[in-house]
């Protein structure tokens, strides 16, 4: 197989990790340039590769000499640049949330498939080893009908204690935080656990919770998804706590599961079942990235990160929004 020819969009924050990732795997990829708007850092980033740089994303989509792009950026960026580089030919490596809008969300699709190349939407809790064996137990049906899901996403973001907010602190920038952000995890594994609910609430609050409080974004909000077979899921998401937690547990009418992080608890009635979780021998984000470049070599979508699931993830942070605003319960 050829070595997938890469640039990377924004490289100051995630994408520069992401970024790592690839060069480590120089089985599957060769970094080619990097781009970013801030000079210091394109110039800092490029230096480390030993690769060009720029600061205008169009000048290295352009290129002609590269195959995908990882793309890392604030939030209101994504339906723009990610439609440049699939026109320009090229396969797209996009940070989560899928976008800032529902609107921007499917003008990429729409790209995606004028263009014939793929979209992948990272979000390495799909390749973690407990969420692994988790999918694949609630999969096989033995918890039976599951009549209430429970998720929640807590962290403590130094960017909002600090008063750093950046683009994040923006609503216009990011589309919010606590539901789009640090909420689109939590939603994503609820979703690829539990599948698409039908109606949503949600509430964000206003009581600002940071000590610096110079944003106008969600950050906390509380969600209520209902599902077509009757149950029910509440999703708590912040990032200005702790204890962190991220959390899914799943009851069904014959036991439960329960993701607590790395662990898993996997009842049947009252009896806690034997588990194996296979050793995470690689990590989450090594291996999402591998899985890319297998999806891009074999020209299949990747089927966990791909856009028809991010565009349900969509469906449901953009309910989540227009309820909290409007203070409804909205059917999707
Ligand atoms: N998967 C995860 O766990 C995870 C973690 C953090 C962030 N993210 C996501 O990654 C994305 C980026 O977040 P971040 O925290 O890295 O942000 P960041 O602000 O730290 O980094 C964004 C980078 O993009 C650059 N940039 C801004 N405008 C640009 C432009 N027009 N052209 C080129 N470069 C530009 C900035 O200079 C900066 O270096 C967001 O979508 C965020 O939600 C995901």
């Amino acid at each position: 197989m050829n070595k997938i020819k890469i640039g990377a969009i924004g490289v100051g924050g995630i994408g520069g990790h992401q970024l790592r990732v690839a060069s480590n795997n120089p089985d599957l990829f060769e970094i080619v340039a990097v781009c970013d708007n801030n000079v210091d850092i394109a110039k800092r980033v490029a230096d480390e590769y030993k690769v060009d740089w720029h600061t205008d994303y169009k000048e290295l989509c352009k290129r002609g000499d590269i195959d995908a792009v990882i793309v890392a950026l604030p939030h209101y960026l994504y339906g723009e640049v990610v439609c440049y580089a699939l026109e320009c030919g090229l396969h797209v490596f996009k940070e989560k949330p899928f976008a800032k809008t529902l609107s921007d969300a499917k003008m990429m699709i729409d790209s995606a498939k004028k263009s014939g190349k793929q979209i992948f939407l990272a979000g390495q809790n799909k390749f973690s080893s407990a969420f692994i064996k988790a999918k694949e137990i609630a999969d096989s049906g033995q918890i039976g009908d599951v009549f209430l899901t429970r998720g929640a996403i807590i962290y403590r973001w130094g960017g909002a204690i600090d008063g750093v907010w950046s683009w994040r602190g923006k609503e216009e920038l990011s589309g919010g935080v606590a539901i789009i952000d640090a909420g689109w995890h939590i939603l994503d594994m609820v979703h690829w656990l539990r599948g698409m609910p039908c109606a949503v609430y949600a509430t964000t609050g206003t009581m600002k919770g940071a000590p610096k409080a110079d944003y106008d974004v969600d950050d906390k909000a509380v969600l209520i998804l209902e599902y077509p077979d009757g149950g029910i899921a509440s999703i708590v998401s912040c990032f200005i706590t702790l204890p962190g937690e991220m959390r899914v547990t799943l009851h069904g009418v014959n036991g439960c599961l329960d993701v607590n992080g790395g662990n898993l608890t996997f009842m049947i009635a009252d009896k806690v079942q034997d588990v194996n979780i296979p050793k995470q021998e690689i990590d989450p984000i090594t291996l999402q990235m591998r899985h890319f470049a297998e999806s891009i070599q074999s020209g299949t979508e990747s089927p966990v990160a791909n856009t028809k699931r991010a565009y349900e993830v969509m469906q449901i942070v953009d309910a989540g929004y227009r309820s909290a605003k409007e203070k409804i319960r909205i059917e999707i």
